[in-house]
This record gives structure tokens, sequence and C-alpha cells, in this order.
């Protein structure tokens, strides 16, 4: 049944709203011991202490929340969940000094996760990928993007879109799937980007538009990877398919890539640990939703993004884990919300509104999920506290006690 009335929860955080939030305007609109009726697998009603019931609650599911912080269910907007192998190795020579970029260009890094992604099976994939799914839904992850790019030829990017829309069909975390083909260049197209990136616009975006096997199409836009003349004519090209144009921006050197996004309209862009002043100016001007991965940048030891000047600029700022085998092996939610608030001095309110509301606006989905409003998705979690202060302040602890998805308890 996916009729639930959850009642009487310490704080109701309802990060209110139907799109990304700017700035400073972080009021998450909380209600004291308010009560989420979730009809149907979507929120009909929000009721203030004391309101009267105005459904049969035989009808429904009913927990108590006395005591406990209702929150929105968290939305990671950019992932990389699905690939084969590991690299463990690479992780011991970084932690002894080579650069992620040094591993990369000598043949390891994304083009090593290609190999072992290409002699993986479908359904190696989909077993590793619903195990990783499994654990970001007890730490409250209840929509997910995940991005193709270990393929890099046809056959294998295609094949992980097919995973993630299985995934998508079968597991309870929504899985909201982007096209990578322009993650690292393969080994076969070395020296060629040009013509690769050809091959992206003639043949893959369009297959992958008409078949519909993703929301967006992003690009690795770096320093020794795809350039910003490369970025361009590839995001147009997905545009014009009706594939939202994402961009992987300033991540290592500060190419211009947050600029680009702005001018392209890009729905997010994202690492941005480098990105300029001007880059910053831009984004604020724009709807393009600023995406900051904390873990990537302490997983690689670099500077963190200047969030507080984002923010402070009137930018829209999401959080994101961005999982993946190389530069952020890990879904860690709890030391997400530390390491913004700690290290990157995000408040607390900024930092929910982030990996909810903001993240949704992040995949184009604000109008439909991040927030308790009356006709969104019933998708919440619960926490072990009264209030949502325990997220960062509770360091490195999954303090998550239950998780609903459309209505239905999942955890
Ligand atoms: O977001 N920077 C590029 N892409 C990923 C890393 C992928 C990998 O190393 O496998 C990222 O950090
Ligand atoms: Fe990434």
């Amino acid at each position: 049944m996916d009729n639930l009335i959850i009642k009487n929860a310490a704080q109701l955080v309802t990060c209110s709203g139907f799109e990304g939030k700017r700035g400073r305007e972080s009021d998450l609109r909380v209600i004291e011991n308010g009560t989420v009726i979730i009809t149907g697998g979507i929120i009909s009603h929000i009721l203030n202490q004391g309101e009267p019931l105005p459904v049969n609650p035989d009808d429904y599911n009913v927990i108590d929340a006395t005591g406990k912080a209702l929150l929105p269910g968290f939305v990671d907007p950019h992932t990389h969940f699905v690939f084969g192998g590991y690299r463990e190795e690479e992780f011991s020579w970084r932690m002894r000094g080579d650069s992620y970029m040094a591993i990369m260009e000598r043949g390891g890094g994304i083009v090593n996760t290609t190999r072992a992604t290409r002699e993986a099976t479908e359904e190696e994939l989909i077993a590793s990928g619903r195990q990783r799914l499994d654990a970001m839904l007890r730490l409250g992850i209840t929509t997910v993007e995940g991005k193709s790019g270990y393929g890099l030829d046809r056959e294998t990017e295609l094949k992980q879109l097919r995973v993630m829309q299985h995934l998508n069909e079968t597991h309870p975390v929504e899985v909201v799937s982007t096209y990578m083909g322009a993650h690292a260049i393969p080994q076969e197209w070395k020296g060629r980007e040009d013509a690769f990136i050809d091959f992206q616009i003639t043949e893959m975006l369009p297959l992958v538009a008409g078949e519909g096997l993703a929301d967006a199409a992003d690009i690795f836009c770096e320093k020794g990877v795809f350039s910003i003349d490369q970025s361009r004519r590839y995001l147009q090209a997905a545009a014009s398919h009706g594939l939202k144009p994402k961009m992987h921006a300033d991540e290592i050197v500060p190419l211009g890539g947050a600029e680009l996004a702005a001018e392209l309209r890009c729905l997010s862009a994202d690492h941005l640990l480098r990105a300029s002043d001007r880059g910053i100016a831009a984004l604020a001007a724009t709807g393009t939703v600023a995406t900051l991965l904390p873990l990537t940048a302490f997983s690689l030891r670099e500077a963190y993004a200047r969030a507080r000047k984002m923010i402070d600029s009137g930018c829209i700022v999401a959080l994101a884990t961005d999982l993946n085998p190389g530069s952020s092996f890990t879904a860690s939610v709890p030391l997400l919300f530390a390491l913004a608030c700690i290290y990157m001095q995000l408040t607390p309110e900024e930092a929910v509104t982030a990996f909810t509301l903001n993240s949704a606006a992040a995949l184009g989905r604000a109008d439909r999920i991040g927030s308790i409003d009356v006709g969104k998705q019933g998708d919440l979690l619960l926490l072990q506290f009264h209030s949502y202060k325990f997220l960062p302040y509770h360091v490195g602890m999954n303090i998550v006690e239950r998780v609903i998805k459309k209505g239905e308890v999942v955890v």
C-alpha cells in the first residue's frame, strides 16, 4: 500500500519549493510536530500540529515520528555507479604522490575502468550496481543520477545505459541516466579527438536520444581530455537531440568550463574546483546549477570548490557524491555533509537544500522531487534525531532510520 501517514515529526523539514534556490535563500520551512500524508505515492497533505486528519487512517499505514526529523529523500545528482573492476592500486599510487591526471596519461584512470567495463557482462554490472544502490538507499538517497562513460564505444555505452534502465525499473532508488560517451579518449581513438567528437555527434547522441536511454549528456571538459571547443560542439549537438547538457567543468585546470556551461544554459556545471570569478558570476546569472563534489576534492587531496563565494554570488549550489571507482570511491552521505559544512562553510540549511531541492534542480526534476510539498512524489527519510542539524554534526555517522520511496517504506 503506498498510502502512508507519518505523524508528529519533531521537525518536518519541507525544503519547500519547485525550483532551485539561489544564494542565501535557504530557509528550510520547518514545521514543528508536523504530519505528512502520502496518498497513492504522492504527497497529498501537510498538516501543522493539532490539525485534524482529513483522511480515514484505516486506509493508510501509519508511522509515529515523535522525536524525529523528517526530510525529503536525498537526491544525488552526479555519480558513475555502474562500472566494472576497481582501481585500488591507483589509489595507493595517489597516496604516494602521483596525480590523478598523471595516472590517466599513463593509461590508467578512466581508461582502466573502461577495459574492465567492456569485459563485464550486463548481469555482472546489474549485480554490482544493485549493491551500490542498496547502500545508497540506506544512506537516504532516493534518486540518483548515473552516467555512462566507461564504455567509450557504441556497444558498451549502450550496455551501461541499459543496466541503469533495468535498475531504475527494479530497484527502489530512482535512477536518472546521463550519457557520457565523452568521458575520456579511448586507446583506439588516441590523437583523433576531433574525429571522436564527430563520432559522438553523428552516431552516438542521435542513437541514445532516439532510444530514450538518457535524460542528459555530459562531457569531461579538461586540459588533456576535451577542449572548450570540443565540449561546445558535443553539448550543442546533445541539446539539439533533446539531451540536457551537463559538464565536468574546471575540475583540475581553470579552462573556462563554468563560463561555457552558462553560455550553453547547461542543467549543471560540476566539480568547479578551479572555477574563475568570471565563471562563478556567469553561473549566478543563469539557472545552471553549480554541483559541488567535496568527496572528490577530499579523496584527491585538492582544495575544495569555493562554495561560499558561489552561494554569496547567487548561484544555485547542489551537492553530489560523485561515486566512481577512481576519484571518489564513496557514496558516504554523512562524510559529504561533514565536509560541506566543516570545510566548505555551507550552513546546515544550505547543505540540506543542496542535497535535496537543488540537486533535484540539477536533474531538471525540482517540480517532482527534492522537497515535501503537496503534489510531489512521496520520497522521504526519517532521522534518528530530532533535528536536521545532526546531519553535519554527527560526523561520519549514518543517522537515517527509515527511508520512504513513493509512499512505501523501503528501509
Ligand atoms: O567526476 N573527472 C572525471 N570523471 C570522474 C572520475 C571518473 C574516474 O576516475 O573513473 C569524476 O571525478
Ligand atoms: Fe564525475
